[in-house]
């Protein structure tokens, strides 16, 4: 795929009306709707800066959550979650919108640009379009949820082109959502020029130059609990990558794979083949496949259970294996020292447990003090690296999840094709 797309640096911005997507999916707390991370917000702030310091007029969109657009579609969700079809009511759909709305994101862009952010209350109503054709250059608004239209997940067309009448350029800076086909995200390039704001921009040069040509050794970390969510990323990786570490709770998977007693450990029996194929693969291709060859391992899972080090191909039939051992942090940590570029994506071990949680800080530690380029996928193992203090020594932490998996995997993401090549 090719990531060498034009920026907001290559065109001209001054006094322009531009349509700037941001990924404003924030985190809220479920009781009272409050943002609990402004991140995603922050992330966005140098390109609507760069933007508005040239008198560009900017609106801004996004999507929170995943509302139900329509009141029959809510009614289908909610039958699907096991309620009781007629005491479904409109007003709780209603409800439902109010607590995506974006207006909260609104007032926190607003305090920390320093400047009143307009609110419309609609996508492409009369409010957004009355609001759009009065915004004066240096001005900002946000448009409301555009999942609140149904036509927005669907990629409709009128919906894109009602979107791109607003203004007369297009900027994606969602990086979080560039696996979306969606009208805001993909659709609306067909109807007005696109670029690309800074934020994507890094994650392309920054993500693409890692894959397309990494300072060698490239050593891939990959984590978490399920192969299943990681089948194109390991399979892609084996082709781009010198060593391809393998931790976390998918490591049994191919430890049973290979013939181990794995315990009560997670497993997908349904994924074994796979797991021998990727295997076989890594042979056939001379990468270096790291696999633990110790566990630490519990009777439960819970954060106060005890912990034994254990082989992982002989775990007892009565244990779980919660984290890599020892022997393995050291051998997963040398191999990253030694590196040239590491991308790393999902945790060691069960990190939320402070007993579990060591393979996944050293591994977090071993690519602070690589002085390789570093990657962090988003994720568990963004919030693993944050949360234990290294962020600020990773060359890149990457604002998306399923994005940046996807980006890993080598997909075509809609959200970068639809822009335009440099
Ligand atoms: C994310 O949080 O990963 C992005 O905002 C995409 O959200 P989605 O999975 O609801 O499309």
């Amino acid at each position: 795929m090719n990531y060498n797309k034009k920026t907001i640096m290559d065109v001209d911005v001054a006094g322009k009306k531009i349509l700037l997507r941001c990924d404003f999916n924030v985190p809220q707390d479920k009781k009272t709707g409050a943002i609990t991370s402004d991140k995603r917000i922050v992330a966005a702030l140098p390109t609507i800066r760069y933007l508005l310091e040239r008198g560009a007029a900017v609106i801004a969109c996004s999507h929170l959550g995943k509302p139900a657009a329509t009141f029959s579609s809510y009614v289908k969700k909610q039958v699907e979650k096991g309620k009781n079809e007629a005491d479904i009511t409109e007003e709780e759909w209603r409800q439902s919108l109010r607590k995506l709305t974006l207006a909260p994101v609104a007032e926190r862009l607003g305090e920390l640009l320093g400047q009143e952010v307009i609110f419309a209350a609609d996508v492409v109503g009369e409010d957004a379009r009355t609001k759009a054709a009065a915004l004066q250059g240096g001005q900002i608004m946000l448009l409301e949820n555009t999942r609140f239209e149904k036509g927005e997940t669907k990629n409709d067309p009128e919906l894109a082109r009602a979107m791109a009448d607003m203004a007369e350029l297009y900027v994606s800076d969602a990086f979080g959502s560039v696996h979306r086909a969606h009208a805001s995200t993909a659709g609306v390039a067909a109807y007005l020029p696109a670029v690309s704001g800074l934020l994507v921009a890094r994650e392309l040069e920054i993500m693409g130059g890692a894959l397309n040509d990494p300072k060698r050794p490239f050593v891939a970390v990959l984590g978490g609990a399920k192969v299943s969510d990681k089948l194109g990323v390991i399979n892609n990786l084996l082709d781009k990558a010198d060593t391809v570490i393998i931790g976390g709770g998918m490591a049994y998977t191919f430890a049973k794979a290979q013939g181990g007693s794995i315990g009560g450990s997670l497993c997908e029996n349904d994924k074994l083949d796979y797991a021998r194929d990727m295997l076989a693969k890594a042979k056939e291709r001379g990468v270096e496949l790291l696999l633990p060859a110790d566990t630490l391992a519990a009777k439960e899972f819970s954060a106060d259970a005890e912990a034994v080090v254990v082989p992982t191909d002989a775990i007892p039939d009565d244990m779980q294996g919660l984290d890599i051992g020892p022997e393995t942090t050291e051998s997963f940590c040398t191999a990253v020292q030694g590196a040239g570029t590491v991308v790393w994506n999902g945790p060691m071990g069960v990190f939320e447990f402070e007993r579990f949680a060591g393979g996944t800080r050293a591994m977090a530690k071993a690519l602070a003090e690589s002085g390789a380029v570093t990657i962090v996928g988003g994720g568990d193992s963004a919030a693993a690296v944050e949360q234990m203090g290294y962020a600020d020594r990773i060359t890149h932490i990457s604002t998306g999840g399923g994005a940046s998996l996807e980006f890993l995997e080598g997909k075509e993401l809609p959200g970068v094709a639809c822009l335009l090549d440099k």
